[in-house]
């Protein structure tokens, strides 16, 4: 089999087709060989353990999903003592370890005590959390925030250090920006928008929270569009995500200026949809004899 090989920074990948974080385990490749993930990404972990929000915290929307599950995670110890070295006998691709803190100060304690672990090749910083800094507003929303969080890190680790954007911002290439001048290497997005479903016949939400995130075919469009705005905003390479099923949803992604893709909601559609987007890309680029570096930004309009 042929490697559609490409790059994030620093992290070399075998495949641009990735795991969003929150939407992928260990399990899932039970279904096919690691060879066509160009890395694994792990859902979000914190500080101290979280329970995450109550049920009903997942919704099917008519195209896509709507979730408030809230960060569940067992919390950065048990992550080291029992989640990392399964991770770690497991993989044999580079493992990016998601992470989200409360304050930048907790952002920095969890990076400076995963240094001190060995089988992690990045972080993605989550900052779609609130700040408790800022009044609970989420990091994500201020480019000052941003900058001062990556300039805080970046001293921290010779790793990938990526920095995951939130689409819910008037400015999201204002935001890549900060990240850039912080010392981000690497800008992933999108994570989930903000969505609402309501019964009609009881006017009940369908999310206990009220409000939760938007995930699937339907935000493609705006995946896309942000992808496209932020490539031409900085020079760092990009993982895009959000709606992306199909090999021709990556390719247009990659199109648009993502140097690797994630899948996320179409993993729970279909757990085989990893290595139907890698043979899809490969069979594309080999029938039109193009790289990858053919593709990526090189959108015309
Ligand atoms: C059930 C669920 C859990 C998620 N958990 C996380 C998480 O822990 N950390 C994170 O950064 N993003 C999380 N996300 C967001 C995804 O990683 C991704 O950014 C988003 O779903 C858009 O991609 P998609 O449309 O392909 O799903 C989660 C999404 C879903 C649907």
């Amino acid at each position: 089999m042929k490697q559609l090989n490409t790059s994030l920074g620093k992290l070399k990948l075998n495949s641009p087709v990735t795991v969003a974080s929150g939407t992928f385990d260990l399990e899932n490749l039970d279904f096919f060989g690691q060879d066509f993930l160009g890395a694994f990404i792990c859902k979000t972990i914190t500080r101290h353990s979280r329970i995450g929000n109550p049920p009903p915290r997942l919704y099917e929307s008519e195209a896509g999903l709507i979730n408030s599950i809230g960060l569940q995670n067992p919390g950065l110890d048990k992550f080291i003592s029992d989640i990392l070295p399964r991770l770690n006998a497991a993989l044999n691709i580079p493992l990016v370890v998601s992470i989200s803190g409360s304050s930048i100060t907790e952002f920095a304690e969890i990076i400076c005590r995963l240094e001190m672990e060995s089988g992690i090749s990045g972080y993605e910083l989550n900052v779609s959390c609130p700040n408790v800094e800022k009044e609970g507003i989420a990091f994500g929303v201020h480019p000052e925030v941003v900058f001062e969080l990556c300039k805080t890190l970046a001293p921290f680790t010779q790793k990938e250090l990526i920095v995951k954007l939130s689409p819910n911002v008037t400015d999201i290439a204002a935001i890549a920006k900060a990240a850039e001048a912080g010392g981000a290497s690497s800008i992933a997005l999108i994570n989930t928008l903000w969505g609402m479903a309501i019964d009609y016949k009881t006017g009940r939400s369908q999310i206990k929270m009220g409000v939760g995130g938007y995930s699937g075919i339907g935000i493609k469009p705006v995946a896309l569009a942000l992808t496209y705005k932020v490539a031409k905003a900085v020079k760092l390479p990009i993982i895009a995500m959000g709606g992306i099923y199909t090999w021709q949803d990556a390719l247009e992604f990659l199109w648009a200026g993502a140097s690797a893709i994630a899948l996320g909601t179409a993993n729970f559609i279909d757990p085989l949809a990893a290595p139907k987007v890698f043979a899809g890309l490969q069979d594309f680029l080999a029938e039109k004899k193009l790289g990858l570096q053919d593709i990526i930004g090189k959108c015309e309009v």
